[in-house]
């Protein structure tokens, strides 16, 4: 098991610098199992139900470094660290922000695309996620501006799609049609804008598109737009088993 220094992990976890950490904990903020833990260059041993045994006045410690997250990402918020206007990041408690490593997007989706965002600190995790090589299904639902012509699935499938600017054709898509506007779309690569600007490629427009699956892993019918949720082993393996 993998120990820290209390006063390293909580700096590192966005609770204030070290020094701050050590006036915490002398004055008895900092407890473990229910007792003061004075010292604050202590050793602790990063048990996985940390969180739940370690209070910071008074309340339960953040996740651990390795968090991976999923959010259902509302309409109106960028994946960006720094542009202007409302972002994903601020989603999150405060203190999130300051945590190192910080916790990133894995890929973005636009700001007027809702649904499935995966959000991790874990580097490795991340690059495993989005590796080309991995090819970690993506799957939207799309509502269009016009009906649908009848002959997108088939040109989708060929793997022969150019996208406007591009020189390498869009790998298949997987595409089913819902009704005359509605479809859902599959992607095994992660192109800018690869679904609006597919569909204006096909001579359409997309009103609105939304991520319900990535890999194996489906956005939980019960997270509310703006919700997350911690992901453990079980669901971070489903990525991979998509
Ligand atoms: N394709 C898009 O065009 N936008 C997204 O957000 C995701 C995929």
């Amino acid at each position: 098991m993998k120990a820290a220094r209390l006063d390293k992990l909580l700096a590192n976890l966005g609770y204030g610098s070290r020094r701050e950490i050590q006036g915490l904990a002398r004055a008895g903020a900092i407890r473990l199992d229910g007792a003061a833990l004075a010292d604050a260059g202590a050793r602790i041993p990063l048990d996985p139900d940390l969180p739940e045994r370690l209070t910071v006045a008074g309340e339960g410690l953040d996740p651990l470094p390795g968090l991976c997250l999923m959010l259902h990402k509302p309409l109106g918020v960028t994946c960006s660290h720094k542009e202007a206007g409302p972002l994903v990041y601020g989603l999150f408690p405060e203190r999130w922000r300051r945590r190192d490593p910080a916790l990133s997007t894995v890929g973005r989706l636009d700001k007027e695309t809702s649904g499935l965002l995966l959000l991790t600190d874990d580097g490795a995790l991340l690059h495993r996620i989005i590796a080309p090589k991995a090819a970690v299904a993506k799957r939207y639902r799309v509502t269009l501006d016009r009906p649908l012509r009848g002959d997108e699935g088939a040109v989708l499938a060929a793997g022969t799609l150019m996208l406007e600017g591009e020189d390498k054709p869009l790998l298949p898509v997987g595409f089913a049609a819902e009704d005359a506007t509605r479809c859902t779309v599959t992607l095994h690569e992660g192109r800018y804008h690869q679904v609006r600007r597919m569909f204006a490629a096909l001579g359409n427009h997309v009103a609105a598109l939304h991520r319900d699956r990535v890999g194996g892993l489906d956005l939980p019918a019960d997270l509310a737009p703006g919700d997350y949720r911690v992901m453990g082993a079980g669901a971070i393996a489903r990525i991979f088993a998509g």
